[in-house]
């Protein structure tokens, strides 16, 4: 055979078994083909009549609030059916898009409400969360201090009805989002600096006409020491009261402190003589966390004396080794012995023992956690490490050189033990006493939901504008006003 016939035979029966394979599709494909024709894209009229989910907690808001959101959900519906609910931004190729993408979506629901009338009454108000933690807390669940703050604020701001917008540690965006809307934005709660640009280079100046005002941004710290705003000492926003005898005009928004309801409260005389030690990694009993006792032979030795008063006595932990396999290695790290690891818990299983404790002792970190005023609530004592200069007065614990617990400090037996770092015979003594002083559980007043509303209703009514401009006046005629390192000239 010439090649050419070869060529065109071999062909013919390529050509042939294409042939059957399209028809073979044909016929296996072809029921899925006609389903695609009672899907709602291709028929529009069946999706208007789909039930549309009403999400939870709109039963709580007053009549007016949830006639207006209910129809203003029905009338977003609408335009979202269009957009996908939930696309994944994920992975290296797209970066994380997930905050903007949600902020965009709120920002679809102001459109909607505003042009069928049904915004709720706070709804065109707007926060940007733009500090890393909040975005910690809200992608990745964060719940360290900020984390359990952010939580609180959420659910204040929604249960209000303000619109929230998340912008991670990105100024750009931030500026991009303020820009939208600079006149619905109430405030920005952030760091100066980010991942993404700095505020400096966003801030409104002469130059910058649409950047975004400082008077407008509040620089969040869970810490309540920082000066770091440029417009004055109320733009430094902060978790924790510290301890002060002088006003410092901060604006302090606390975490809120629940009443135990869950889990349920047992009174102390019913727990174990459990004491429970705040530390969540192994390597706060270790130096480089100047751990308030050095010598890791004392639990053992208070064990061994207290089990003897106390029975059944037992020191607990939830603690675990977070450091790298390398770093593991090559300075291994053990609980001390005498106490009893529980492993890491999540929130609720931590909160159930800790319920079951009679005692908290704190080892010197994390300072000012939110974990002591739990267990408070819950009727625990606290046992706070402290340290004094030679100059320090005992009854004046503004001068101490350190706490565990600032904010505590205003609080003495038998709710705080505060003893002497490193002292054997206070740590065995505040123990003892604990133990055999039970207390009812107790909230600070600066930290329960009603002092948190009202620190956020203060903040949210303020005219922050005409404080500013007050602030910025004197700063041009040399008056300072504010006590931050870092004041100085803005823009309105
Ligand atoms: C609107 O916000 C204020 C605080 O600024 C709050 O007191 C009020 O209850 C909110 N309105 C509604 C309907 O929740
Ligand atoms: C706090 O504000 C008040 C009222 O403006 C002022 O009198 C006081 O000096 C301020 N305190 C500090 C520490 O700046
Ligand atoms: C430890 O505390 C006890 C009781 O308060 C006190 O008598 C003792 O002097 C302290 N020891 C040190 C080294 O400070």
């Amino acid at each position: 055979m010439p090649p050419t016939r070869r060529l065109s035979s071999s062909l013919r029966l390529l050509l042939f078994l294409l042939m059957i394979t399209v028809t073979g599709l044909v016929i296996v494909y072809r029921p899925t083909i006609s389903d695609i024709k009672s899907s709602p894209y291709i028929l529009p009229s069946t999706w208007q009549s789909m039930p549309i989910p009403i999400p939870p907690g709109i039963d709580e808001l007053s009549p007016k609030e949830k006639a207006l959101a209910i129809k203003q959900i029905h009338y977003a519906a609408k335009v979202e059916t269009k957009f996908r609910p939930n696309p994944n931004w994920g992975g290296r190729d797209h970066g994380r898009e997930d905050y903007k993408y949600y902020s965009e979506n709120e920002l679809r629901k102001l459109a909607v409400c505003m042009a069928t009338d049904t915004c709720r009454q706070n709804q065109t108000s707007v926060i940007i969360l733009g500090h890393i933690f909040n975005h910690f807390h809200i992608y990745e669940g964060y719940m360290g201090g900020e984390g359990i703050w952010t939580a609180s604020l959420i659910e204040t701001l929604s249960k209000w009805g303000y619109t929230i917008l998340h912008a991670r540690d990105d100024w750009i965006y931030m500026w991009y989002l303020y820009n939208q809307i600079p006149d619905m934005v109430k405030g920005i709660i952030a760091w100066r600096t980010g991942q993404f640009g700095t505020f400096e280079e966003q801030m409104k100046t002469g130059r910058r006409a649409n950047g975004i005002p400082a008077w407008q941004f509040f620089v969040y710290n869970y810490f309540p020491d920082h000066y770091t705003s440029i417009v004055g000492d109320a733009w430094n926003m902060h978790s924790e009261f510290g301890y002060s005898q002088h006003q410092r005009n901060f604006t302090f928004i606390p975490y809120v402190v629940e009443p135990a309801t869950i889990p349920p409260y047992i009174p102390a005389s019913q727990r174990p003589n459990q004491v429970y030690i705040l530390a969540k990694f192994v390597r706060y009993f270790y130096p480089g966390a100047q751990p308030a006792w050095e010598d890791r032979g004392i639990f053992l030795r208070a064990k061994e004396i207290l089990e003897k008063e106390f029975p059944g006595f037992e020191f607990v932990v939830g603690c675990r080794d977070d450091r790298n396999a390398g770093q593991q290695e090559e300075v291994p790290m053990e609980l001390p012995p005498g106490i009893r690891n529980l492993g890491q818990m999540d929130k609720v299983e931590f909160e159930r023992q800790l319920a079951n404790s009679r005692v908290m002792l704190g080892i010197g970190w994390p300072t000012l956690s939110p974990s002591p005023h739990v267990a408070l609530s819950l009727g625990i004592p606290f046992i706070s490490p402290f340290s004094m200069h030679g100059w320090s007065s005992l009854d004046d614990p503004e001068t101490w050189a350190s706490s565990q617990h600032h904010t505590l400090k205003t609080l003495t037996e038998p709710y705080v033990y505060h003893v002497l770092r490193g002292n054997e015979t206070q740590f065995i003594d505040a123990i003892r006493k604990a133990l055999s002083t039970p207390i009812e559980p107790f909230i600070l007043p600066l930290m329960t939901r009603d002092h948190h509303e009202k620190q956020v209703n203060k903040w949210l009514n303020t005219d922050w504008k005409a404080k500013a401009a007050k602030i910025l006046e004197n700063r041009k005629n040399g008056k300072e006003t504010e006590n931050g390192n870092e004041i100085g000239e803005f823009t309105l």
